[in-house]
Parts: C-alpha cells; structure tokens; sequence
C-alpha cells in the first residue's frame, strides 16, 4: 500500500450550473441543503422516507438498517420486492405502456425500438423458458452477451424468478469466461451466436463452448441468441436457440408471476478484480441497490420523463448494469444502448446517434472523450447536439483537457458536466456535484451525495484537512447499494474492504485529497489496480497470464501514464534459461497474444520488458513502485536500501536507456 501522496493536479477553473438548467433541475441548493442536514441528523429516517417513496413494495419494511454484524450490513430486511416488477409491472399501470423503455442501434446502423409493454412481454416469456429449464429462485445465471435488448430481457428475466445473474463482459476471453463460471456455478448461460465490435464479428458462443469444456461444473443449458447469423455448434439437449424456445408455448407462456424477493437477497454477482487473487464477484442486494440507482437518476442525471438517457457503458460493468438497465428502466426513462466502438464506421458515430435519437443526457468515460477528442471536431460539426442538457464522465479522473473539449464542444458550453465517483463495489453514484446546485471543477468528482459519507485520511485513519496533501478514500458509513460481500468468500470480503481501517471504515482503494471547497480530487488506484480505458485490471492477473505462458519464469505488471487510455500496461518477465532469446519479437508477440488468450484483449501490455531478474525487497516483494519510474523513464528518487540485489537496479537502468535510444523493447 502506497504512503500519503503528494497532489500534482493545480486546475482552478469552476464553472457554474447554467441558469436555465438550475432553473429547471430536479433539485435546487435548499433542497440539496436540506437532504445533507437530514441525513446527518435522522440517517435512518431518511433513507426510510425514499425507500418507501421510491420502491413499490410487496411487503414494506419496518427495519432500516442491521449493523449488528458489521460489515455484513443489512438494509429494509424485513421488505419484499421484485426488481423486474419495479422496472416494469409498475410502468405499464401508467402513460409509459407505450413509451420507448430500450432504443438500440448497432454500428452497422440496424435500429430497434421496444417499449415497456414489449419489453414486458418479452421477459415474462423468458422468465417461464427459465423456470421450465428448471431455475430456481437463488440458482445463477450466467450472461455472455453483446448488446442488445436481449442482454436487458435476460438480466431482467432473472431477477423476475428471483435468479442471480452474473454478467461477463463480451470482450472477456473463454479462460476468463470459464474462470467466473467456475466460481458462479451457473445451472444455464445465456450467449449469442456473435455481436459486433469495430467492424468486426465477436464469436461469442464458440467462446463459451470453449468455457465449459472440460470444466468441472456442470452447466445444464445454454441458450443462444441468434444476432449475427454466424453458423455455430449446438450440442443436443444442452444447447438450444432463444427464438426457438420462446416460440414454444409450452416453455414461454406469456406472464410469470414475479417472485417476492427479500430485500436482502442477492440480485447479482459481478466480477471485477482486485490487487490479488482470481476477480472477486462482488454481490449486490435486491432493495438498496435499487434504490440508489433510481435515486442518483434523479439527483444526478436529473432524469426527467422527456429525456433520452444515454450510457455508453457495455452491460458487462457495473455502469451498464446501474445506468443502462436498471437507474433508468427502474425510473421509467428511454434508455439508450448501442452496439459497437465510437469511432467505427466513422468517427462521427456517437454524434450522429445523439442528433437522431435527440438524447438529452450523456454518460460515458474520459477515455472515449480523449479518443474522439483526438480525431477532430470536424466530426462533431457535422452534427447537431442542441438536444443534450447534461453530459457525465466515469471511469478514472477526467484530465482538464478532455473535460474542456467535452464541456465547449460536445456541450456548447450549455450544459453542467457531472463527473461521478464510484465502484463496482458502491452500486452507484457516490461522489460528483449534483447538476444545477454545485459548480463544477474540471478533474474534481466534487462532493459527496446525500447519503454518502466520505473522508480522505491518513494511514492512520485521521481526516486529512490540508488541500495539498493526498490521502486514502474511505466511506464512513454502510449505504443502501454497498456491496454485501465476495461470491463465498466472506473473509475475503472483509479483508478487503475494512481490514485497513479496522472494520472502522470501508476502504474503497483510491487515493484522493479534498480542497477548501470540500471538492474530492481522485488521485488513482493506491492498490495494484491499473485502470485502462476506465477498466481495473489487477497487476496479478496479468502477471499469472505471463507466467503460464512455458517460455515464462517470472513477471511484473505496472501501469505507464497514456494519453488516451490512462494507464498502459508494461510487463517486465524474466524469461526461462531454455527460451530462445534470440526470438525477442516473437516472444513479445506470442506473450501478447498469450495474455489476449487469457484474459481478453483489454489486459493486452502494450511493451514487454526482458530483464534477467527483478528488483525485490529482502522479503521477496517485486518492488512494483520501482519497475513503475523505470516504465515511464522516470528519475529513480525512491529509498531502494531494502532492495535484495542493488545490481538489478544498475541492470535496469541500463535497460532503461536502451529503451530510449529505441532498441530495449
Ligand atoms: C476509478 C466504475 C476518478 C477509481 C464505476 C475507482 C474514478 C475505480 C472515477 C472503480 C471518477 C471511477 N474519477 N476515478 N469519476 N470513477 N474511478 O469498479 O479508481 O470499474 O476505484 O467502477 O475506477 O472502477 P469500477
């Protein structure tokens, strides 16, 4: 764990709500006011009043919250619910029968449009085909998809029988895939034939052949969308197609009751990594969950029944989880999803999404900003955004660069820009300047929303209160949408999470410092995460997919500063004595590849490093901070007594410089 850090960032730019959102945004500054004096005083009587308001319950609550067994925190346990009847049932008693619930439009320009009424229909019917493929309420599910209303039908067909799904991002390889199924133990997994991406065919069923082949847990079916028309092997009485079995009278009647949930219980599992191990599947309740997703659609992106929401985020993260699906659908809104990168078939493609769908609030992360930024403004110029009223940024601390193109070009200097804070462990929103009442600071998240209580501390848990010192990121207080624990591994979780606070606080990872204004400025990843492209990526992961490659006898993964990604990944490896070192690009492509293979083609390192050993502390520890000057051909001022051998630091010094004159890679 990294000491305190110094602050680098000196951005002191602020710019205000413009007067016509302010005028008409969901909350005003006594408002705002009000819920932080609120919570402060009756925390219980506050979030009883919004999950009463907002949840349409089976059975209301009488308990608020269960700190007995911290950290196993408990919210509105006595309550009964069902997500799918929140997100759909409830809509179709009103005007929204007929309103747009998912418009979706893939990079080839194919456009489909589905209502709540038809979204209904459809995930009754998919919820019967479950239950006659014999889930149960508690089984898991898993979810390997591209995105299409379909992915939303599944996910919501899940939870209508009380299923707990686990959602693995597409662009995960099959290892990884069969590394969640293992942990999961899913009785079925819902795939496609394929999904597209870049111009380009994603063989996603193929892939979880691959998985489970071989794997010790036994998947009982899988079902396959057909999206692409690519020929694909069915193995009899496993495999069955979507079209089929929902054409089937039989297996899809066309209402499922929903089942009464528990508030408490899981209503999905998803997977994000960590500083050690295998990915931790963090679980997410039933009730707190979502109420904070329809909470911060309200305070955050100020939702409005007119709007078109637009989240840019794949289904497989937690952002496409809480603000593609359910914030959204939960709220009653038209949710945007689109199929496909921003810049294929043209650069212009986001743009020209926002004129013709008119979408009125955009979420997305600073990673495609800098990409798009990078290619011009001719291709914002070709289209006319007047419709967006509100931008929002996640993922990693949005340079001011980035958050200026974005603010003048893409919001015409009209509309606020909300960078938002959170985890896939937070559920949703924690930190950001709540639209219309809080000025933003490009590259500041902003403040803690009602509800949420943050600090910035020093190693020994005391606020730091000085703007130019750094600290770590705590959470001070459980909230309704925290996660409840890791996937069977409760100890894990708590070692996680609360050991490095004393179970005092939850430690979320982040280094951070707060200004004069009480504005949290996110200073990265203290742990061995890296954040590329706004995703984590464990060192750890990376390393072990080095080192199961046979040419490999040892490797450490650091993160490199990258203009566009944030973070790029450099390996160095220590080859074994019978690889041919002759064969250096070769090698450095096979490790590539190898990595690819492994994980998916996000965990790619961009540089191979060869080193003959590595530098270590005389405990054995990689010292990572190290290797990480080394990578970004930084000076060396760290204290480097405890290093075992002083010799590898000469030799990867040397190596260092052969790397700049352009012949180390
Ligand atoms: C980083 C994504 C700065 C942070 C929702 C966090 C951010 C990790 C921001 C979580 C932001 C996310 N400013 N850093 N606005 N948002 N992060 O679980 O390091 O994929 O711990 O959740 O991303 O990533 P995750």
């Amino acid at each position: 764990m990294g000491d305190v850090i110094e602050s680098k960032l000196n951005e002191t730019r602020v710019f205000q709500p413009p007067i016509d959102f302010a005028q008409k945004s969901n909350i005003d500054k006594d408002e705002l006011d009000n819920l932080r004096e609120w919570v402060k005083k009756d925390y219980e009587g506050f979030w009883r009043h919004f999950a009463l308001k907002k949840i349409e319950w089976f059975k209301p609550f009488k308990k608020v919250l269960d700190d007995s067994n911290s950290p196993f925190y408990k919210f509105f346990e006595d309550g009964e619910l069902n997500v799918s009847y929140n997100c759909l049932d409830r809509h179709l008693k009103t005007w929204r029968k007929n309103k747009a619930a998912i418009i979706w439009e893939s990079e080839n320009g194919n456009t489909r449009i589905m209502t709540y009424q038809e979204l209904y229909i459809e995930v009754n019917k998919f919820a019967n085909v479950l239950k006659t493929l014999g889930v149960k309420k508690g089984d898991r599910i898993v979810i390997y998809m591209p995105m299409i209303p379909e992915a939303a039908v599944a996910m919501f067909a899940c939870t209508r029988i009380g299923a707990v799904h686990s959602v693995v991002f597409g662009g995960f390889s099959a290892e990884s895939l069969r590394d969640r199924i293992e942990d999961a133990k899913p009785k079925v997994v819902i795939t496609a034939d394929g999904g597209y991406r870049n111009g380009k065919s994603i063989p996603l069923k193929s892939r979880v052949d691959n998985a489970v082949n071989g794997i010790e847990h036994k998947v009982d079916y899988i079902v396959t969308i057909r999206h692409i028309d690519r020929d694909v092997h069915m193995k009899p009485l496993r495999d069955f197609w979507y079209h089929d079995l929902m054409s089937d009278e039989d297996y899809a009647s066309i209402y499922c009751e929903p089942e009464r949930m528990n508030a408490e219980d899981p209503l999905f599992i998803l997977y994000t990594s960590g500083s050690t191990g295998k990915p931790k599947g963090i679980v997410h309740s039933t009730a707190g969950y979502l109420l904070w997703t329809m909470l911060t659609m309200k305070w955050v992106f100020d939702i409005k029944d007119e709007d078109t929401f637009w989240c840019t985020a794949d289904i497989g993260w937690i952002t496409g989880h809480s603000y593609t699906v359910y914030g959204p659908l939960a709220m009653g809104s038209t949710s945007v999803m689109y199929e496909g990168v921003p810049t294929y078939p043209t650069p212009a493609k986001w743009w020209e999404l926002v004129e013709k769908h008119s979408i009125n609030v955009l979420y997305t992360a600073p990673t495609a900003i800098r990409a798009l930024m990078r290619l011009g403004n001719d291709w914002v110029a070709k289209h006319n955004l007047s419709s967006l009223r509100l931008l929002g940024t996640v993922g990693e601390p949005i340079n001011p660069e980035a958050w200026m193109w974005y603010y003048r070009y893409i919001g015409n200097e009209n509309c606020p820009i909300v960078d938002t804070w959170w985890q896939t462990e937070t559920g949703g929103h924690m930190i950001t300047t709540v639209p219309g009442v809080l000025p933003a600071k490009p590259g500041s998240a902003g403040q803690p929303l009602p509800g949420i209580f943050a600090e910035v501390v020093d190693n020994e848990g005391n606020p730091v209160n000085n703007p130019d010192k750094g600290g770590f990121l705590v959470i001070t207080k459980p909230w309704p949408s925290m996660l409840r624990t890791i996937w069977g591994d409760d100890t894990r979780y708590k070692e996680t999470y609360w050991s490095r606070f004393n179970g005092k606080y939850y430690f979320a990872g982040d280094g951070a410092r707060k200004d004069e204004d009480d504005y949290i400025w996110i200073m990265g990843r203290v742990d061995d995460v890296l954040n590329v492209s706004g995703h984590r990526i464990g060192t750890m992961e990376v390393e072990s997919a080095l080192v199961s490659h046979e040419c490999v006898v040892e490797a450490a993964v650091v993160g490199r500063p990258d203009e566009i990604t944030g973070e790029a990944i450099v390996a160095f490896v220590v080859l074994k004595d019978s690889a041919d070192k002759t064969r250096h690009d070769e090698l450095v492509r096979e490790l590539r590849e190898h990595v690819q293979k492994e994980i998916g083609s996000i965990a790619k390192p961009q540089e191979i490093i060869f080193t003959d050993s590595l530098p270590k502390t005389r405990s054995g520890k990689i010292m990572r901070r190290l290797l990480k000057d080394i990578a970004a051909g930084n000076e060396i001022k760290q204290d480097i007594s405890t290093l075992e051998d002083a010799t590898v630091l000469d030799k990867l010094k040397e190596l260092r410089e052969k790397m700049e004159n352009g012949n180390g890679d």
